[in-house]
């Protein structure tokens, strides 16, 4: 059996996280950057852990360097995405990797992706909103422009804040200023937290920094107290059990907390984060959680609601997207 057709919405992906190898080592050749060290003899990304995952992360995005870059990373991974029924996506952009920070450099940037966001909208029906995230690991202060860049973009295509990176560095508290601001201007935030930093990671997090939305999520199953209050707070968690297994944040599908989690009220959507890093897609995630705890159309229904409840879009989008949910 493939869920390959049915409507999808997803919530965690990263842009660049998204680019097929073969894109990169074009940009890559386009600019004789020499890139072979990140490349496996598959032609996949090559890491050995979490660490070295966003080393190479950051070396695949060093040949990313102009807004037509980005126009053209946005409609690759727009039309490798929409294969897989995805209706609706949102995606991570760092100012961090758009003009560094200045926020002059940032706008040209995402008028370049916005144009082939509507563009892949018109030709492939597949809906792209953006989240402007800092990046942890690069600290606190770098975190500023970032979230400068997020409030002073704040509309139809970018609808939400959030931060990735290196969860172990620093404390979520660290990052209050930027999350502060984002929230301030009224923009809905999200963070990665309980991927790598456990139960208390995701308590900080929901405690110091006001998020709706936590990016994984998943240690926060070592604390019975906190999933009740994830629970009953409704904070949605944007899970992504492939990424999980592949960076070993799990040791095994079949260990994986997401139905635990569920069972005990939680709101679970499903994402690929990283795709062609971990050599997984929307199809299969959830051919995956089919066969390895029995979810059925019915569950994938319930998730895709979830997620499309959580969505960081305007109520018109979410309208709209409703309908093409309908059609499973
Ligand atoms: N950036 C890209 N993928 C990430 C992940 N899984 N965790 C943290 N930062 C990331
Ligand atoms: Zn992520």
């Amino acid at each position: 059996m493939t869920f390959q057709n049915i409507p999808k919405i997803e919530l965690h992906t990263h842009l660049e996280g998204c680019a097929p190898p073969s894109f990169i080592k074009g940009l890559a050749a386009e600019k004789n950057i020499d890139l072979s060290k990140i490349f496996a003899s598959d032609g996949g990304y090559a890491f050995r852990d979490f660490d070295h995952f966003l080393q190479v992360y950051e070396a695949a995005c060093t040949t990313l360097q102009s807004p037509e870059d980005f126009r053209r990373l946005t409609m690759a991974v727009l039309e490798e995405t929409a294969k897989h029924g995805v209706v609706y996506m949102e995606t991570f952009v760092s100012p961090d990797f758009c003009g560094g920070g200045d926020l002059t450099a940032w706008r040209d940037y995402l008028a370049a992706m916005e144009d082939a966001a509507n563009e892949a909208e018109q030709t492939l029906g597949i809906t792209l909103k953006g989240i402007v995230t800092g990046i942890r690991h690069f600290g606190p202060e770098a975190n500023k422009p970032a979230a400068k860049c997020a409030v002073e973009t704040f509309g139809n295509f970018i609808t939400g804040y959030g931060m990735a990176g290196g969860e172990m560095v620093g404390r979520p508290g660290d990052y209050a200023y930027s999350f502060d601001m984002a929230r301030e201007a009224g923009m809905p935030l999200t963070c990665h937290a309980g991927e790598w930093g456990g139960a208390a990671m995701v308590a900080e997090t929901i405690r110091d920094l006001g998020v709706e939305r936590i990016g994984h999520g998943i240690g926060a199953i070592k604390d019975p107290a906190l999933v009740e209050e994830i629970a009953e707070k409704g904070i949605t968690l944007e899970v992504c059990p492939g990424s999980n297994v592949v960076l070993k944040a799990v040791d095994s599908w079949g260990n994986h907390p997401i139905v635990k989690l569920r069972d005990k009220g939680v709101k679970i959507t499903v994402s690929t984060d990283d795709p062609p890093f971990f050599h997984t897609t929307m199809t299969d995630e959830y051919d995956m959680l089919n066969q390895t705890f029995g979810w059925d159309n019915d569950d994938f229904k319930t998730i895709n609601e979830t997620a499309l409840a959580a969505a960081f879009c305007d109520d018109d989008t979410r309208a709209r997207i409703a309908k093409r949910l309908e059609t499973q």
